[in-house]
């Protein structure tokens, strides 16, 4: 049986650089605060020339470099996003414009912070059925635009960026399992509404086209919710935390991450964290995060990885691969 392999990593963070204290002088907040609360203290903000399609572009060629697999041979083109330029042409036929990718077929997914967890699932599947095919999945946001920078609740969380990996088949290593969820139920607590219907019977009352979110209750889910699809995937995998080489886990909070170690007894050592460096990223933070680990040598053949996701939907899971 094949099963998707990562053959090249890549990321693309915009050049910018935004400071707890440069947010101190846009809304009412301390370093201390964030800091304390989220554990974040940079994030990269897009500016001209940095579109979600670009960052992802940029990401994208980083990986096929390392891959050795040259644009033209790709032959799907996944992009998980919240944040794409345009809601028609999706984000993906933009990168596959940008990078000359002709042969290729290509479309986004949208399952929010899930949405790599999601991507990678779904580039296994197809690799089962045609293990010969080559595959680009990307997360990619610019969630700078779509935040409020007047609510403090949220605007002190986000931050832009991109994550590329390619995959092939492999019979010997790549993705082993994924449990993935979702709950409908929640949207409300963590949701961005689009911009006004055009269709005066289908007009809704919106408070504006911004991230809204009830944070207390996404903490509590977050870590309840990747806690459970982690214990359900080992134990149906028959593994334990010692077996792990790393866990790679969506970037949203330090206290969660923090939480969900202690949850876990996963040691400090294997719970990979960046968020202090780019805040939250969305559908990017799992792989802008790989690509780190991975360029600093940090992976190791057959090394078992966990990756673990929470977003809004709500959606979440957890997926194990093998280096
Ligand atoms: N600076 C200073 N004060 C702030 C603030 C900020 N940036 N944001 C909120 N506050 C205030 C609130 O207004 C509130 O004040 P009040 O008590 O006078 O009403 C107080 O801080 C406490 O707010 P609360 O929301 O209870 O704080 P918290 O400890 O729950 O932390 C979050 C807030 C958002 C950091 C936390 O709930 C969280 O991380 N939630 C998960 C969010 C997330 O990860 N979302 C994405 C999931 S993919």
């Amino acid at each position: 049986m094949n099963h998707a392999a990562v053959i090249g990593t890549g990321s693309c963070l915009p050049k910018r650089i935004v400071s707890n204290r440069d947010l101190e002088q846009i809304v009412d907040t301390s370093d201390e605060w964030i800091t304390s609360r989220t554990g974040i203290k940079t994030r990269r903000i897009a500016g001209a020339g940095e579109e979600n399609f670009h960052l992802a572009a940029e990401a994208a060629r980083q990986a096929l470099e390392m891959a050795d697999v040259p644009a033209q041979a790709l032959d799907l083109i996944l992009v998980a996003t919240i944040t794409p330029h345009m809601i028609m042409p999706s984000c993906a036929c933009f990168v596959q414009a940008e990078i000359g990718a002709e042969k290729a077929f290509a479309f986004d997914i949208n399952a929010a912070c899930s949405g790599f967890l999601y991507g990678l699932d779904l580039a296994d599947k197809y690799i089962s059925t045609n293990p010969d095919m080559k595959i680009l999945l990307i997360g990619s946001e610019t969630l700078s635009a779509r935040v409020d920078w007047q609510d403090r609740n949220t605007c002190i969380l986000f931050g832009d960026g991109a994550g590329a990996v390619v995959v092939s088949g492999s019979t010997n290593r790549g993705i082993r399992a994924s449990n993935l969820y979702s709950d409908g139920r929640l949207w409300n607590l963590l949701y961005m509404n689009s911009a006004d219907s055009m269709n005066p019977e289908l007009q809704q009352e919106q408070e504006g086209c911004y991230m809204q979110m009830s944070g207390p209750d996404v903490f509590k889910f977050a870590v309840r919710s990747m806690e459970d699809s982690i214990r359900r995937l080992l134990h149906r995998e028959n593994l334990s935390i010692d077996d792990l080489a790393l866990v790679i886990p969506h970037q949203a909070n330090v206290r969660i991450l923090n939480k969900l170690s202690e949850r876990l007894s996963i040691p400090e050592d294997k719970m990979f964290i960046n968020v202090d460096r780019y805040g939250n990223t969305s559908a990017a933070s799992i792989p802008i995060a790989l690509d780190e680990v991975n360029r600093k040598n940090g992976l190791h053949k057959d090394d078992m990885i966990l990756l673990c996701s929470f977003g809004g939907g709500f959606t979440w899971g957890a997926l194990l691969m093998q280096w």
